[in-house]
């Protein structure tokens, strides 16, 4: 039997390292379970960071190729080698993972390697690869599992020809045609990386529009900048079966409202279909933690459980799939143990697609707005209109800003644009200090810069924009 700690997270991605780390920190004895060979979860491992240095490396290959020339740099044809361009995205991801083992050790955090269980409420069972056991005490439990790919029914996924997100970080080459199933980020990112590097990509996607739940004229721009960009997209159709056949695959597609399939050939399919919440092994029934109809754990606003001293953040809860909210969360459980008042906000927590350009949004789309009845304003901001992006190449997208018509309250932000991701945050800070269109024209912005852009769209919400 191991020590008795305050605090036994199961699960050591984004959402349990930063909930261990701010629970050391506030002066809690600190245990976490993790059964992978590397901490960091599904970010750091096979999601956020990996794939992230792919999109680098293929960005700037892509540009050698298309921009330079027209920036008077010559470098002939740059050719892509792929095992470099691999050891790069495992260098990153050894160095990240690496650094979450040493913040362990500075806050003292007791990892435990191996499969955790709750045996009951306050003992989590942990059974490492040898089969060794080790029983842990502990006054509160975090639930940090995550979640996993999701699949279609009867596809077998082989990580080689048809694969998940997983598979198609480390593919052994560049496919001659990639079939992206799911027109959401994974599918659109990743499918970014294999078209830049050469693959032509068909993307299929069983809704009507790309990219669910971001903002409809966002959406409908950025598909026509994918098309121009080589990606073909398949939209209101779905696929019904996916066939090894040769060295490649045959999938059947059908549209989504019924009737006559049709078959694409292609050298590997990419399932992008979502990610389900992950809770296997966790014996949760046995302690009756109640899951929903999805099955996601069931939190309240303390993300305490049904079962008193048992929490659950991050994936294996409703919200949003993302990093940053799980982070979020693992802070504010941590806060709330140690008395505090731990709280996310929900409404600011933005989203960001890293293509080329990026897409970035935080609040409210104009398509909730309308749903909700709000009566609001919205001014665009075009990127060739300023002077930086010209400078840059980089004019492609515009930003949009929505405000309450009212009291000019800013209740959401987005942009399409290189650098989208890091421009955003001005319109968090802002929405975080319920700042008005005016308060964001009225901040001096340094000159040439893309966030001058920023300012621009506030400033169309008042008097009108100066550069257009
Ligand atoms: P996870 O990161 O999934 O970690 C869960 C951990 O729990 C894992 O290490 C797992 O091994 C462990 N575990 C599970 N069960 C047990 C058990 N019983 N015992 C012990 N250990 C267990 N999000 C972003 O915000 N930005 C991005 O750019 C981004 N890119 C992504 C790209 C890809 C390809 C993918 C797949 C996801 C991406 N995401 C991104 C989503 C992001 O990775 C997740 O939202 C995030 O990792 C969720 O964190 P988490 O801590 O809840 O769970
Ligand atoms: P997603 O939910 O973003 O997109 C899935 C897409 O697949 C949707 O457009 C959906 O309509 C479509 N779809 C579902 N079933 C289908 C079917 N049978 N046929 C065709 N299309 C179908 O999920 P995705 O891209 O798998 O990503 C999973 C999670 O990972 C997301 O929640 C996302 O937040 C997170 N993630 C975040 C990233 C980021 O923040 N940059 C990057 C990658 C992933």
């Amino acid at each position: 039997m191991a020590d008795t700690f305050d605090l036994t997270i199961i699960g050591s991605g984004p959402g349990g390292y930063v909930c261990a780390v701010r629970a050391a920190q506030l002066g809690m004895k600190v245990a976490i379970v993790e059964k992978w060979p590397n901490f960091g979860g599904t970010c750091l491992n096979i999601g956020c960071i990996p794939s992230k240095a792919l999109l680098h490396v293929s960005e700037l290959y892509e540009e050698a190729g298309h921009s330079f020339p027209q920036l008077g740099i010559d470098v002939g044809t740059p050719r892509i080698n792929l095992e470099g361009m691999m050891a790069h995205k495992d260098d990153v991801v050894k160095s990240n993972t690496s650094g979450i083992e040493y913040l362990f050790k500075k806050n003292k955090v007791t990892a435990f390697r191996g499969t955790g269980t709750i045996s009951a409420p306050g003992k989590v069972t942990v059974t490492a690869e040898d089969g060794g056991v080790t029983e842990i005490a502990t006054k509160n439990i975090v639930i940090a599992t995550g979640s996993v790919s999701a699949n279609l029914p009867g596809i077998e996924i082989d990580e080689e020809r048809i694969v998940t997100s997983t598979g198609a970080l480390e593919l052994s080459k560049v496919p001659g045609h990639l079939l992206v199933i799911g027109a959401g980020v994974i599918g659109l990112e990743l499918g970014s990386v294999w078209a830049r590097l050469g693959a032509k990509v068909t993307v299929v996607e069983y809704l009507d529009r790309i990219l669910p739940g971001m903002d409809g004229e966002v959406a409908k721009q950025f598909q026509r900048m994918l098309t121009k960009q080589g990606f073909a997209f398949r939209l209101a159709t779905k696929v019904s079966g996916i066939e090894k056949s040769g060295e490649g695959i045959v999938a059947t597609i059908e549209p989504a409202a019924g009737g006559d399939a049709a078959q694409i050939e292609a050298d590997v399919a990419l399932v992008a279909i979502g990610r389900l919440p992950y809770t296997q092994g966790l014996g949760l029934e046995s302690v009756g933690v109640e899951l929903d109809k999805r099955g996601r754990v069931v939190t309240d606003n303390r993300y305490s459980t049904n079962v008193e001293g048992i929490y659950a953040i991050g994936d294996v809860i409703a919200g949003p799939m993302l990093a940053h909210k799980a982070e979020d969360e693992g802070i504010a459980v941590a806060e709330l143990l140690a008395g505090q008042a731990g709280h996310v906000n929900y409404g600011v927590i933005p989203g960001v697609v890293y293509t080329s350009p990026e897409v970035a949004s935080v609040g409210r789309t104009e398509d909730e707005l309308k749903a909700e009845g709000i009566a609001y304003k919205a001014a665009k901001f075009p990127f060739t209109a300023n002077g930086r992006a010209k400078a840059m190449l980089a004019t492609d997208g515009f930003v949009k800003i929505l405000a309450d018509k009212a009291t000019d309250r800013v209740l959401g932000c987005h942009i399409v644009g290189k650098g989208a991701g890091e421009m955003i945050h001005e319109a968090a800070v802002l929405m975080e200090f319920g700042g008005s269109a005016e308060d964001l024209a009225r901040t001096c912005h340094a000159h040439p810069t893309m966030s001058e852009a920023v300012r621009e769209a506030a400033m169309g919400l008042g008097d009108g924009s100066i550069h257009i």
